[in-house]
């Protein structure tokens, strides 16, 4: 059946006014390839097809009106000490209160950030076929593309991407120059979270959000956390993004130039979309190599202390957090000590 429009797009006057819209039934056989593709081929889409609409209580609410710090990075460049420690504060801070905060003054060029979006917009206009080439639902796979909500294969062919090897390089120093400050913020040497990573993995998520027509019914991408250790996510000048601050969800806004950083693990964020415009984004996650053990660090533990996370290996726990089951609950549960959940274990 063709889904529940909404009323008052669906009423007689807006027919009349927009005599060609069209409402779609989408099979999950169409669904693989993509809403782009549904958009692309429905012009004047008047409602969502039932299958991308979510049960009512998952659907966005009005976000609140908080807004994440924006830290000014230039602080660390060492001309001045007294600076640098009140910048390694704020972000010490910000890692503290919000887990996210955004970045100005990050040593990545503004024009190769524009260059990326740009190259991402172009993979994703590549015809469907084309695409699919790179389909696939295995999560280790190095090189995936997917559709739809939670699906695990969303992972596009860094091979298309001529810009990605520069944009990715750039964007691992400010990985390393983060996780300095990082590191010195809770008193570890600064080199600590480096080290830990070994020879370390970038996992990036290129997200293509066409315009939807009803906003109100759906999620770019629902909840979730992102496994790695920082994510370093650029997008066009289209907001989106939310992330869960307490009880509430707070919108992302965009300020030009800038990257929002997170924390990976136990930080819920998802995306909304809009009637009007496309919003693409990409995110890099910065994680430890495969086979390396993941646990807390032992300077924050102490002697006396005890450590409240099983070690795992960053592979496996990988496998955990891409799960459908796991996904939007937090992985981190799994390996808690303690926790009465060791379901995808
Ligand atoms: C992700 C993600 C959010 C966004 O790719 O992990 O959370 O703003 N994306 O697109
Ligand atoms: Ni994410």
């Amino acid at each position: 059946s063709l889904c529940a429009p909404v009323s008052a797009i669906a009423s007689s006057a807006t027919k009349v006014i927009f005599p060609d819209r069209k409402y779609v039934q989408v099979s999950q056989n169409e669904r693989t390839k993509g809403v782009k593709h549904l958009v692309d081929s429905t012009p004047n889409l008047v409602s969502l097809p039932s299958l991308y609409a979510l049960p009512s209580p998952n659907c966005p609410k009005p976000a609140t009106n908080t807004s994440i710090p924006v830290i000014d990075l230039s602080g660390l460049d060492g001309s001045d000490d007294q600076r640098r420690l009140l910048t390694i504060k704020e972000i010490g801070s910000a890692c503290e209160e919000w887990g996210f905060f955004q970045v100005k003054n990050h040593g990545v060029r503004i024009s190769l950030m524009e260059e990326m979006v740009k190259a991402v917009e172009e993979f994703f206009n590549l015809p469907f076929e084309e695409k699919n080439k790179y389909a696939s639902n295995d999560v280790m796979d190095p090189v995936r593309y997917g559709t739809g909500l939670n699906t695990p294969a969303k992972h596009t062919p860094l091979l298309l991407l001529h810009v990605a090897r520069k944009y990715l390089e750039e964007v691992y120093a400010l990985a390393l120059t983060l996780a300095g400050a990082i590191s010195e913020s809770l008193g570890l040497n600064k080199d600590y979270i480096e080290i830990s990573l070994g020879q370390g993995c970038q996992i990036v998520a290129n997200n293509y959000y066409p315009p939807c027509p009803e906003p109100d019914r759906t999620l770019g991408i629902t909840p979730h956390s992102d496994h790695g250790g920082l994510t370093i996510l650029v997008q066009n000048d289209v907001d989106g993004l939310q992330i869960k601050h307490g009880e509430d969800w707070v919108a992302v806004r965009h300020v030009p130039g800038t990257f929002v950083v997170n924390l990976g693990d136990y930080l819920e964020h998802r995306g909304v979309v809009n009637k009007e415009k496309t919003r693409i984004s990409i995110a890099v996650g910065h994680g430890p190599e495969q086979t390396a053990t993941v646990a807390p660090a032992a300077p924050l533990i102490g002697d006396k202390g005890r450590a409240q996370f099983t070690p795992i290996m960053y592979k496996d726990y990988m496998k955990i957090q891409q799960s459908s089951v796991v996904r939007g609950k937090t992985p981190l549960e799994s390996i808690l000590i303690n926790g009465d959940t060791m379901s995808a274990v």
